[in-house]
């Protein structure tokens, strides 16, 4: 039997912080993220083949946090928090210690555009800089993505250089704790 997904979607703008929940990305996820990769505004995006769902949804190293968005309990998109540092294959080169680096899309193409991107990337701020230690935020959005980027910048990232991941040319970007907290309003106590 065919399973139609129907989407109610809410066309106004998302003014709620509440909508967008976080859980652990399980193996039986495997299905969803590989359609949601297939999608052309993900594709397009995010180009890299070699997630190996099922064999890396069955790990939890330290260095990563592989999330699943959900909107009212619905799974709508993908988060991943690494330590660059410490990730196995060293895919950010020689990086410092004390980064996060992220990767996130929306996977169903009607939620899109939203605003829901916002809200994911500002739990995923709140995340990264709960661990004291950690001092900033690297991203590499391809550099022809110029919707993502302009994205990044809007929540704060500044642009720091172009590079060659895996032979795509990406625009590494850095939001820095200091301008987290001036921009995002989330001064934090220090001990
Ligand atoms: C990038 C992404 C996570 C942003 O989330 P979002 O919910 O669409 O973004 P928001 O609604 O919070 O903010 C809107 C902004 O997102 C950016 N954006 C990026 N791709 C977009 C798309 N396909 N459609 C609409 N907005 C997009 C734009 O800057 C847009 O603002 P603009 O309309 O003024 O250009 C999401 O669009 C997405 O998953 N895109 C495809 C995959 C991708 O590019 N991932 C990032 C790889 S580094």
């Amino acid at each position: 039997m065919c399973k139609v997904e129907v989407w109610i979607i809410d066309h106004g703008s998302v003014n709620s912080e509440h909508h967008i929940t976080f859980r652990k990305a399980t193996i039986d996820d495997h299905q969803m993220l590989e359609s949601w990769l297939q999608k052309p505004h993900v594709l397009e995006n995010v180009p890299d083949e070699s997630w190996g769902w099922e064999t890396e949804l069955l790990r939890e190293p330290e260095w990563r946090e592989m999330l699943i968005a959900e909107l009212h309990g619905k799974p709508m998109g993908f988060l991943q928090i690494i330590d660059p540092a410490l990730e196995e294959t060293r895919y950010w080169g020689d990086v410092s210690k004390n980064l996060r680096a992220i990767d996130i899309w929306i996977g169903e193409e009607a939620l899109v555009g939203k605003g829901y991107g916002t809200q994911m990337m500002k739990k995923a701020f709140d995340r990264c800089f709960s661990a004291p230690d950690v001092t900033a935020i690297i991203i590499d959005p391809l550099a022809s993505n110029e919707r993502g980027i302009r994205f990044y910048q809007r929540l704060g990232f500044e642009f720091l250089r172009t590079e060659w991941f895996d032979g795509y040319e990406c625009a590494v970007h850095k939001l820095t704790r200091q301008r987290w907290e001036l921009l995002h309003n989330r001064k934090q106590t220090r001990h």
